[in-house]
């Protein structure tokens, strides 16, 4: 793909989200394994951090697991937990030489153990980083987290902390595992499927839209600023003129 042209900065989405998908259709259009796909699918990964980097923005968050995916075969989900924790224990030194923080939203603890220990190694080693924030979406759902967000506001009241009358959008935001970043500006999905497989629902709701048919091992760099010189041109409106 053509380079694009540099982006004003002040155009540049402070939080991008993307789906990550077509790692499997990738594979069997080479007749691989599924697996070599979603390895590949490491290296857009890795390319689309420092993308980010170059840009300046300052949060990157990446749909790598959902709750959903546990119900694939089960080589398939320990190739992934493999992958992620090959692909933790790989790069984290480079996060550090790279200024990234690493976070992580979802149900952790339903993860295999080692993947648990390496991921919170990654996190702890790059806590103090200050450039971009790299938050993995793992077993993560987005209906789980607005019940638990639902839960965690009742348990608030209950306790006496909160009353029914201070809930509002904004405090219910605070209960959601993303409390720590602002809303997405621009939302990723690659492989060309028009749907949010249950990602992040509540904070896209004001998220610029980009779905492209490019298989997620196939987006690099180059698409990435794609996709952000196409949200640069948008013209945000947030319901108002
Ligand atoms: C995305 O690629 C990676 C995960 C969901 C873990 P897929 O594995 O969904 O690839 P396709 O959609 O089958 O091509
Ligand atoms: C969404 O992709 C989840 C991730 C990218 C981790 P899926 O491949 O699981 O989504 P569906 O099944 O096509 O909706
Ligand atoms: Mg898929």
């Amino acid at each position: 793909m053509a380079a694009t042209n540099p982006v004003d900065p002040a155009c540049v989405p402070r939080h991008i989200a993307i789906i990550m998908d077509g790692n499997g259709r990738w594979a069997e259009e080479r007749g691989l394994p599924r697996r070599e796909g979603h390895r590949a699918g490491a290296d857009s990964v890795r390319a689309c951090v420092e993308a980010c980097g170059d840009l300046g923005v300052e949060f990157l968050t990446l749909y790598a697991f959902s709750s959903e995916n546990w119900k694939r075969p089960k080589t398939e989900v320990d190739a992934l937990m493999r992958l992620l924790e090959a692909f933790l224990k790989d790069k984290t030194k480079e996060m550090q030489q790279q200024n990234v923080r690493l976070q992580a939203i979802g149900r952790l603890d339903l993860l295999p153990e080692r993947c648990q220990k390496q991921l919170h190694r990654s996190i702890e080693q790059t806590a103090e980083n200050t450039g971009l924030t790299l938050v993995l979406a793992l077993s993560y759902g987005s209906r789980e987290e607005i019940v638990d967000g639902v839960k965690s506001v009742v348990r608030a009241v209950r306790e006496g902390h909160i009353d029914e009358a201070m809930i509002t959008p904004d405090l219910f935001g605070k209960h959601l595992y993303t409390r720590y970043y602002p809303d997405p500006d621009l939302l990723i999905r690659t492989s060309g499927e028009m749907r949010i497989s249950n990602f992040l629902l509540w904070q896209i709701s004001y998220a610029e839209m980009y779905i492209t048919r490019t298989l997620w091992p196939d987006f690099r760099q180059d698409d990435l600023k794609a996709a952000v010189a196409d949200y640069a041109r948008r013209n945000r409106r947030f319901g108002g003129l």
